[in-house]
């Protein structure tokens, strides 16, 4: 299977080849603003059975494990390795999956116009692009390969959890489209692109829009990147050349959103819609459908049944793709100066969006898989004195840390946060108020803890400098509960909690709570703490205590910059 630079064989090019043109022709006109959602929504029924056939190969899906599943298809799909090969070479910045399809986009297709190349001027606007790998792709296409440019562009990536009703994904996401397309269109110049994301396109709204798009824009193309999963329905329709259309018309069709009907009316009757746009929207479904319906039965057919053969194919193939893609894109590496947020100030959590976006180790990022361990006989508590001040840890070398903490640029902190909460507990330094004893911050890290360990979530601890035995102790008994901790700079990720073990922890964690009513009980009240909880032997792991340190290093740095 081998390919020479810039020559790729057969089985490479079906990465690079996901491409559907439109070919306009005089019939297709829109129909007068009088009629513009006034008709009820329509089904054209050879769509619906497209939608039910390729239905059909997906629900042979719900009976694996979607993690187990998860991983045989990411290790199947060769463009995987294309956003570990541009991180690594070209340390971009907050390369991901989005990243990569968007530089695909920007390189294949002519969106930054010739006219804003000639002006110079940069207006690009970005719809549901949190947390921002399509800007900091375009952002590097732009200084690397046209540093001159100025942009009239509007992209829109915006999708949402489908998770509880995958056969009606179109139906779903299709209030969200019209809105991105609805901004798109009011914002855009004339010659501007627009690079929206779709799903299939079997439903009237999803086929009324692209007739719309189709009418504005010289030029409308659907194209599935490489580095799109291969089994999914993902699609970009790239929207070149875009000539505004009457306000009257553009009025007529904000009056859904502006009423609040959406559901009702459909924006154009089939009357209006060109038959011959109908057939090309036809082919062009059929042209995806049938790609992701190949995948999907591939991977079905290898789903634990994957031969040495058949690695040794994926693994060339990989290679090979990621070769290709390199070539094609011409990627060059950015200076730092360029970078949309530069240097050393990135917050912590910024690589923690990009960490879950890619799910890789690297050099920022440890992944460790959590032991079998006897939790019912770990808890070996020993009570010390109340402790105010911490001079010396074994932990981090440095003096007379107190728990003060100063504030940080909470901006991207936020967005980050709210992506994550849904999955996760997120317990950071940042939301903790002013602490001055290392013994009260111990009780209060405790309590945070206590209340946030469930089976349901991951638990993110971010930028608490775990400088004691006892810190260091609680975070490594309740890491038993998970089925992997990661360590990424100023943040400990602890990823796949097991309900049983989440349940044995717990039975330790209110032996400690109740504990510290015993001591609050005492008459010397806050004169003791809890130094130990678990045999030093668990944690005086030469891994672990390393982890910790760089850990606390990076959650010491980024508390000074
Ligand atoms: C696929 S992600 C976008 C990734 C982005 N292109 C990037 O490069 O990082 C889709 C985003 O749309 C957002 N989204 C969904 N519905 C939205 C809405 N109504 N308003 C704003 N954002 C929304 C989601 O929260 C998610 O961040």
């Amino acid at each position: 299977m081998r390919t020479s630079k810039g020559r790729p064989n057969k089985h490479v090019c079906k990465y690079f080849n996901r491409k559907f043109e439109f070919k306009k022709d005089t019939s297709w006109n829109l129909p007068a603003s009088k009629d513009v959602y006034k008709e009820s929504k329509f089904i054209i029924p050879e769509f619906q059975r497209l939608k039910d056939g390729l239905n059909e190969v997906k629900a042979q899906l719900n009976e694996f494990d979607i993690a187990e599943w998860s991983n045989h298809t990411k290790y199947r799909d060769p463009s995987t390795s294309i956003i570990s090969a541009i991180k690594h070479t070209f340390k971009a910045e907050l390369v991901t999956q989005a990243w990569c399809k968007f530089y695909e986009c920007v390189s294949e297709f002519p969106i930054v116009s010739k006219n804003a190349i000639e002006q110079g001027q940069l207006n690009s606007v970005h719809i549901c692009e949190a947390p921002g790998a399509f800007i900091c792709a375009l952002n590097h296409y732009i200084k690397t390969q046209i540093p001159e440019v100025q942009v009239q562009l509007v992209t829109a990536d915006g999708s949402i959890d489908c998770m509880c009703n995958p056969g009606d994904q179109e139906r779903l996401v299709e209030y969200l489209h019209y809105c991105e397309a609805m901004i798109a269109l009011h914002i855009l110049e004339t010659g501007g692109s627009l690079v929206i994301k779709i799903f299939t396109m079997f439903e009237e709204s999803t086929i009324c829009l692209m007739y719309l798009l189709n009418y504005c824009f010289e030029k409308v193309k659907i194209f599935k990147p490489c580095t799109s999963k291969s089994g999914n329905s993902e699609l970009y329709v790239i929207c070149l050349n875009y000539t505004p259309m009457s306000d009257t018309f553009m009025s007529a069709l904000l009056v859904p959103y502006i009423e609040g009907k959406f559901k009702e009316k459909s924006m154009f009757s089939m009357d209006h819609i060109s038959p011959s746009f109908l057939e090309q929207i036809n082919a062009c479904a059929l042209f995806f459908m049938d790609k992701q319906i190949r995948v999907i039965n591939e991977n079905i057919k290898y789903f634990r049944n994957v031969c040495y053969e058949q690695k040794r194919w994926i693994t060339n193939l990989t290679s090979n793709v990621v070769d290709y893609f390199l070539n094609k894109y011409r990627i060059f590496p950015l200076s730092n100066e360029d970078k949309i947020v530069t240097g050393s100030k990135v917050h912590a959590m910024y690589h923690m969006a990009e960490f879950f976006l890619t799910k890789e180790e690297s050099a920022y990022c440890t992944k460790i898989n959590i032991d079998e361990v006897d939790i019912s006989s770990i808890l070996d508590v020993q009570i010390g004195k109340y402790v105010v001040n911490l001079y010396h840890s074994k932990y981090h070398t440095t003096t007379n840390y107190s728990y003060n903490q100063n504030k940080i640029n909470k901006d991207l902190y936020n967005v980050v946060r709210s992506m994550l909460s849904n999955r996760s507990s997120i317990i950071a330094f940042s939301d903790f108020d002013q602490f001055y004893g290392v013994s009260k911050f111990h009780r209060i890290f405790f309590l945070e803890i206590y209340q946030n360990f469930t089976h349901q979530k991951n638990m993110l601890i971010v930028g608490v400098p775990l400088l004691t035995n006892f810190l260091v102790g609680l975070v490594f008994l309740i890491s038993l509960a998970f089925k992997h901790m990661w360590f990424l700079n100023n943040m400990i990720v602890l990823e796949t909690p097991q309900k049983s073990k989440v349940s044995d922890v717990r039975k330790h964690l209110d032996v400690i709570y109740k504990m510290y009513e015993d001591i609050d009980k005492m008459p010397e009240i806050f004169t003791k703490d809890i130094l130990h909880l678990i045999p030093f032997e668990c944690i005086y792991n030469k891994k672990i205590i390393k982890l910790i340190s760089q850990y606390n290093e990076c959650t010491l740095k980024y508390r000074s910059t």
